[in-house]
């Protein structure tokens, strides 16, 4: 294992009902001026903005609204927030949605403070140094963003979509109400699940030993979800599947507390944004895709650490069997758990060719080579996004 800090700042609110305690979490931050960011309208329609509203009247907050957040936010969108934000003294952001809502709002919440363009951020041309305080309102489990400090734009002009992470962009607080999940669709319920088990692979496929707590933490989370996610598919309102699964997508990917002192990888992650910088597709469609491609691809890296995925996660029998087979046999297991929940298994599904392999490789190792399990060039990333196709 190696050595490690970890610092966690967001308060997490879980529980049916919380989402009516939004008010008073904003009074105890003294929050005056309030910039509600939302999405496309969910939130209309469910009545979890009229809550939120309530609330916020209720506590003699002025309330500034940035509606229409897209899936895969727009960098666009987050400078309309920026202004907004100086234009309207606000003192406090609140996102009140899925992972692209609380994306544009931390995006938001850097670029207020700082004299450039946000999207220097995302370029890593300047360092983050401030923030307005944010908080969140979960309705969709998935990305962890509700406890992390990361945020993914898309500046779909140049058809780049780039991360960043900063201490700065962590929620002070963010509520998670399992029950503003039950109206999540099907296929969101789906790539929910998809997103979470893909965060928990970046961070179990690790060259690092001597991690059996982190690796037991992975697995229990895997199990988890994969227990979990049909049900929720059957039952939209079964309180005990949606809260679960909440948790399980709140642990997966909070700041790195599952794998405290273990390298991650984050190749697959790195590989599908550039995937959904062209195409617009949904980020865990391309993750379901693309990520047993990876496993293949490296598997031989490692191959201890796929015969006990294949072994703890999926229940595959290993007698008679060799380490290969066994660590085949557990990948078949995630492409096949995918399937069966209804996820894409080929680009060709998503009706994408292979007009812009070269470029969406190209632009992945923009920065540097990828992944830590197995390092990828450019040609890597090729050759996966081909064996997708
Ligand atoms: O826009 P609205 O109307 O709210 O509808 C959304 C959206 O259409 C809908 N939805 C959300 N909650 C709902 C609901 N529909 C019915 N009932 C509800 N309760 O679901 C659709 C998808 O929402 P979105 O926020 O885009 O999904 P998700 O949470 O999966 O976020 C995806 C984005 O997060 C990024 C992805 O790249 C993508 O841009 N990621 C962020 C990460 C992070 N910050 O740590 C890590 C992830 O790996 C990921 O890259
Ligand atoms: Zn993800």
């Amino acid at each position: 294992m190696n050595s490690f800090r970890f610092y966690n700042p967001t308060q997490i609110i879980f529980g049916e009902g919380t989402a009516d305690t939004v008010g008073q979490q904003l009074a105890s931050v003294g929050a005056k001026s309030v910039l509600l960011i939302y999405g496309g309208g969910s939130i209309k329609k469910s009545g979890l903005y009229d809550r939120v509203i309530k609330q916020l009247q209720e506590i003699g907050a002025k309330v500034v609204e940035l509606p229409g957040v897209e899936p895969n936010p727009r960098v666009s969108t987050v400078r309309k927030g920026i202004e907004l934000c100086r234009s309207e003294n606000v003192d406090f952001i609140l996102a009140v949605g899925g992972g692209s809502v609380i994306d544009a709002a931390k995006a938001v919440a850097v670029g207020v403070p700082y004299e450039g363009d946000v999207w220097d951020f995302l370029m890593r041309k300047a360092e983050i140094r401030g923030a307005l305080p944010l908080g969140a309102v979960l309705t969709l489990s998935a990305t962890g963003s509700e406890m992390n400090g990361s945020a993914v734009i898309t500046d779909w002009e140049h058809q780049l979509k780039k991360a960043f992470g900063s201490i700065y962009a962590y929620p002070k607080f963010s509520i998670l109400d399992p029950t503003l999940t039950y109206t999540v669709p099907a296929d969101q319920t789906v790539n929910g699940a998809v997103d979470m088990m893909s965060h928990v692979f970046e961070q179990y496929f690790s060259l690092t030993t001597d991690t059996p707590l982190q690796e037991r933490l992975c697995e229990s989370i895997l199990q988890t979800v994969i227990e979990n996610a049909e049900l929720a598919l059957k039952e939209p309102t079964n309180y005990a599947a949606r809260a679960n699964i909440m948790l399980c997508g709140t642990y997966a990917l909070n700041g790195g507390m599952i794998s405290v002192g273990m390298q991650n990888d984050w190749a697959t992650h790195m590989i599908e944004h550039e995937v959904s910088a062209i195409y617009d597709i949904a980020h865990a469609a391309g993750l379901a895709i693309l990520f047993p491609n990876w496993m293949k691809y490296v598997y031989r890296e490692r191959i201890d650490r796929f015969v006990q995925f294949a072994v703890r996660v999926w229940g595959v029998d290993p007698n008679g069997k060799s380490d290969e087979e066994i660590a085949l046999a557990g990948i078949q297991a995630t492409r096949d758990y995918f399937s069966r929940i209804g996820a894409p298994a080929r680009l060709a599904d998503l009706g994408i060719g292979a007009e812009h392999l070269d470029q969406m490789a190209k632009e992945t190792v923009r920065f540097h080579p990828v992944g830590s399990f197995k390092k990828l060039a450019e040609q890597d990333v090729r050759a996966i996004l081909e064996m997708s196709l």
